[in-house]
């Protein structure tokens, strides 16, 4: 079935259904379109407050669909494709946690969103790129624990005096982004400004002209002057910039960061989660409290 038909029957299930989409800003352009909704993580969040859709249809990674069962509980929350999985995520587990607490007493744990629900039920608060800085300031702490990215906590520790703790995972796709491939992007496009997510390495943070989550880029881009801008991020985001702001050239780097999970999700996957309804995402209920307290939490710093 050629797209144009999926999205239609897409379109006519998810309405019949009462069913709302959300997608996040990396999922594929023709899964961006059926979307009601595309965010980065933190307005994914916050959308995910004041849904009245029937069920939830979360075109993104399964950490993503967590966060809306967190905060509909009374709600299906599907995820069209299972393994769906950051890797990220997968860096850091409670016991290992719990050595890093055991290392530093007394210094409260940032947790990344990217994380498990059961290391987020451990944790004290959480935060998204879009207000990892605000989140560590909130706290009024001379130190913190941030988990679980370390070029994140890194680029954190740059913009505040709070000592942060890093532990050192990373975005297997942002961290292998080169200053070699910022420099021939620049070379190419010498009038473009770059703009990095906070997830890449140092020295590339170093060089940006600004840093900043993926919804944070769409903003940078629809009031900078400039009409050029090499995006430092997952590809996806190319396409809501260039529908978003239509007057300005986006380019990418290197051979255009993909993120594998991401991209699992299709419009046929969709389709068929909204004729199945199953599997719903869940999550272990004696991790629900500590994980939608350390949520709430970040929810009301911005
Ligand atoms: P944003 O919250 O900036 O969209 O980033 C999510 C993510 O997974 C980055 O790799
Ligand atoms: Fe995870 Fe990186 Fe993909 Fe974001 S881009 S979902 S951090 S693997």
């Amino acid at each position: 079935m050629d797209s144009a038909t999926l999205q239609k029957q897409i379109c006519r299930l998810k309405d019949s259904l009462g069913a709302v989409i959300l997608a996040h800003n990396y999922q594929r352009p023709e899964v961006q379109e059926i979307a009601d909704f595309c965010g980065d993580s933190l307005e994914l969040a916050r959308r995910s407050t004041d849904l009245t859709a029937e069920m939830i249809v979360f075109c993104g990674v399964r950490f993503m669909a967590e966060t809306a069962v967190l905060l509909n509980p009374d709600r299906p929350v599907l995820l069209p494709e299972e393994g769906a999985l950051c890797p990220l995520a997968a860096q850091i587990d409670p016991p290992t946690l719990q050595e890093w607490k055991d290392r530093y007493p007394g210094l409260p744990v940032i947790c990344y969103v990217n994380s498990t629900v059961d290391v987020k039920a451990h944790s004290d608060i959480l935060c998204t790129s879009a207000n990892a800085v605000a989140v560590v300031e909130s706290l009024n702490s001379d130190g913190v624990i941030f988990i679980p990215d370390g070029n994140l906590g890194h680029y954190i520790s740059t913009q505040t005096e709070v000592t942060v703790i890093s532990y050192p995972g990373n975005c297997y796709l942002h961290d292998r982004i080169t200053l070699r491939e910022i420099e021939t992007a620049r070379h190419d496009h010498p009038a473009a400004q770059v703009l990095v997510h906070p997830e890449c390495r140092p020295e590339i943070v170093a060089v940006a002209d600004a840093v900043l989550s993926t919804a944070g880029m769409i903003r940078y881009a629809q009031t900078t002057d400039a009409n050029e801008l090499i995006i430092a991020t997952e590809i996806g985001l190319l396409y809501q910039l260039r529908k978003r702001v239509p007057g300005k050239q986006f380019h990418t780097v290197g051979d255009g960061p993909t993120c594998r999970p991401m991209k699992l999700t299709t419009l046929d996957s969709v389709l068929r989660i909204l004729q199945h309804q199953q599997p719903v995402i869940s999550v272990p209920s004696a991790m629900r409290p500590g994980a939608l307290r350390a949520l709430q939490r970040m929810l009301a710093v911005t």
